[in-house]
């Protein structure tokens, strides 16, 4: 298990002699990075929260909040590490306006770095283009970071013909400038929500700042474009 410890000042001065100068090497923050863990923490505990506040039943501080989830330590210590960042009134308040946005209530708890950045799409594909259902599509795309990223997300969404939409959503975490390359691959096995009958597939792909159609701060779709594939008969 990693140490919850958030800030490491590192003092590393030269030896000195008493009435000699003494000079300073260097003098560093060292910030560990709970981001992906804060962001998996509200994915699975953002509504818990909300129904505890909702239920009247945070009248203490963060830990009583955080106790009350009934969690592994791990679990009670990154709540307290969220909610002491920003105090047990001010985290009340964003979990009732976070509308579930993991990213931002963690951009909000100082635990993801925020910065606005740019990524724009260069090229997505699809394999095969078609064939029957239960063929694995490897669905790719290559997107250009044109200045470096804070908290966002690369996501991919899939429209079947008759069944349920389906997509997934990747953490991308101070992206500098570049080119980058996701491929998912996605089994088109027959289900009673995905049927996979024949016909064509839309698979939209988005760059985000934040969470991908968020309306909160920093929350943008840099880049999205569309492909798609055929479940033949
Ligand atoms: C945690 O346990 C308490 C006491 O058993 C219970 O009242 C509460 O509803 C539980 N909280 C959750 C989130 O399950
Ligand atoms: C992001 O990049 C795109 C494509 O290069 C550009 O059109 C757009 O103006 C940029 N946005 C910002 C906020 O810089």
């Amino acid at each position: 298990m990693k140490l919850f410890a958030l800030f490491v000042l590192a003092l590393i001065c030269s030896t000195y002699v008493i009435n000699a100068s003494i000079t300073l090497e260097s003098i560093e923050e060292v910030t560990a990075d709970f981001c992906p863990e804060c962001v998996s923490f509200m994915d699975e505990s953002l509504q818990t929260i909300l129904n505890i506040i909702l239920n009247g039943g945070v009248i203490g501080g963060c830990d009583e909040l955080c106790s009350l989830l009934n969690q592994s330590e791990v679990i009670t210590t990154l709540c307290n590490l969220a909610c002491d960042a920003v105090g047990i009134k001010v985290f009340i308040y964003l979990i009732q306006k976070a509308d579930l946005d993991s990213i931002w209530m963690c951009e909000e708890c100082k635990l993801c770095p925020v910065k606005d950045g740019n990524a724009t799409i260069i090229s997505t594909d699809v394999q095969p283009k078609s064939g029957p259902a239960g063929t694995t599509f490897q669905l790719t795309m290559i997107y250009q970071v044109t200045e470096e990223t804070g908290t966002g997300t690369v996501e991919v969404d899939i429209q079947p013909i008759d069944g349920m939409p389906l997509g997934d959503a990747e953490l991308i975490i101070k992206q500098a400038d570049g080119s980058y390359k996701i491929t998912w691959s996605i089994q088109t096995e027959a289900s009673d929500d995905d049927p996979w009958g024949p016909g064509k597939a839309e698979v939209d792909f988005f760059v985000c700042d934040g969470e991908c159609g968020s309306k909160h701060a920093h929350s943008k779709i840099y880049s999205t474009a569309t492909n798609y594939f055929t479940i033949t008969e």
